[in-house]
């Protein structure tokens, strides 16, 4: 839990130790990143970076864009009808505007992270919904008008195939959520149009994941994805930019040529593409060793960084920096069963590099 006085009082990390030491030779991901003309971000808490000094030391030393993991969302922001927490979006957005980053805004719209007083407001019909959707993002915006200059206005919306990890059933392209039950298909151009009405200039992204592989069920999504894109463009709803998350998984194959051709789809429809949530989730089978595991993880996460920079994609953010942290180790419902950790962050649970730092480096640094 963060802590409340620092937060209030602004407070970031504490004083900054020296980071464990990068070779010297290692410049840092935002630096590598900027000088292509691309940008490197990762994945942020409040409570760690007021918490952890090395670790804020590396976010600072290796990231120009944050986003925020939680602190961004309703459960976050708005955890009573009315009540509105900004306090640890503050710590985060304090913490970068210190060391000379961006914050980038994730998650107005989703079906999960809600406060419980959310979805039963949702479920009492669409006046409620409508009012419930324009009082949070008109809030929230107002908040984060001048720190925040683009949201996750739309998180996974689309709906998952058959027989995938959570498949939604579901006759269309968007998946089930208390959203689409309140306000019904029409509720993604709502949220947009709203956002672009409260800030004309904000980037307006929409956010998903599982469309990166070489499989029949990434397959579905992407064209689900695209479909539900090409109607919000051709009706004039304000998008800018779609998220690809990026939660790699090694049992998928990978092929450049799909993924590409569907990032190149979006670019046409005038839309930037962004790599907004990166980690890779290795094979039930382990490799043997450590090295051979981080050396099999940044090996397969290049393929897909190498394809996404050629796909156009300009911004990739990792989803934390170091595996100690990471979703992938701390949820029960996704970490490994066999009691590894999951090593799929540029960083080990001692904050040195591994392998995969090197393959960001490679992939955004034009090598
Ligand atoms: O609830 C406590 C809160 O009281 C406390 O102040 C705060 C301090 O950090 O922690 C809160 O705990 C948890 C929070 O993560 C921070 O660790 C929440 O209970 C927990 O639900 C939340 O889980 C996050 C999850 O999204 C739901 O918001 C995960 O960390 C985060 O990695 C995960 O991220 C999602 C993306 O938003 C969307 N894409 C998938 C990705 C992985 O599921």
């Amino acid at each position: 839990m963060i802590s409340r006085r620092r937060a209030l009082a602004g407070l970031g990390a504490l004083p900054a130790c020296a980071a464990p030491p990068l070779g010297a030779q290692e410049a840092p991901l935002r630096q590598v990143a900027r000088a292509r003309g691309h940008v490197f971000g990762t994945a942020v808490r409040a409570d760690l970076l007021a918490d952890d000094a090395a670790l804020a030391a590396l976010v600072a030393r290796e990231a120009e864009l944050l986003v925020p993991e939680w602190e961004g969302k309703w459960d976050a922001l708005q955890p009573e009808e009315g009540r509105f927490e900004f306090a640890p979006l503050r710590a985060i957005i304090g913490f970068a505007q210190r060391h000379q980053q961006r914050v980038r805004g994730h998650a107005l719209i989703w079906h999960a992270a809600m406060p419980p007083w959310l979805p039963a407001a949702l479920a009492e019909g669409p006046r409620r919904a409508a009012a419930v959707m324009e009082a949070h993002l008109t809030a929230v915006l107002r908040e984060t008008r001048e720190a925040i200059r683009d949201w996750d206005v739309l998180n996974e919306v689309i709906a998952n195939p058959e027989g995938s990890d959570n498949p939604s059933p579901t006759d269309g392209d968007l998946r089930p959520t208390p959203w689409l039950s309140a306000l019904g298909p029409g509720y993604p151009e709502r949220a947009l149009r709203l956002a672009r009405q409260l800030d004309p200039t904000l980037r307006l992204t929409l956010n998903d994941y599982g469309v990166e592989a070489d499989t029949p069920h990434a397959e579905v999504k992407r064209q689900r994805l695209l479909r539900v894109v090409r109607g919000l463009v051709q009706r004039g709803a304000p998008l800018d930019a779609v998220g690809i998350q990026a939660h790699l998984q090694m049992r998928d194959p990978f092929r450049p040529e799909p993924f590409i051709a569907f990032l190149r789809a979006l670019r046409e429809l005038g839309l930037a593409v962004l790599v907004t949530e990166l980690d890779v989730r290795e094979p039930d089978a382990l490799a043997p060793s450590l090295a051979e595991r981080d050396a099999a993880v940044a090996e397969y996460a290049g393929r897909f960084l190498a394809a996404a920079i050629e796909g156009g994609v300009r911004s990739v953010l990792t989803w934390g920096l170091t595996d100690r942290d990471s979703w992938l180790v701390k949820e029960p419902a996704v970490a490994r069963g066999d009691g590894a950790a999951t090593r799929g962050l540029p960083y080990d649970e001692a904050l040195q590099p591994k392998p995969l730092r090197a393959a960001l480096a490679r992939a955004l640094g034009g090598g």
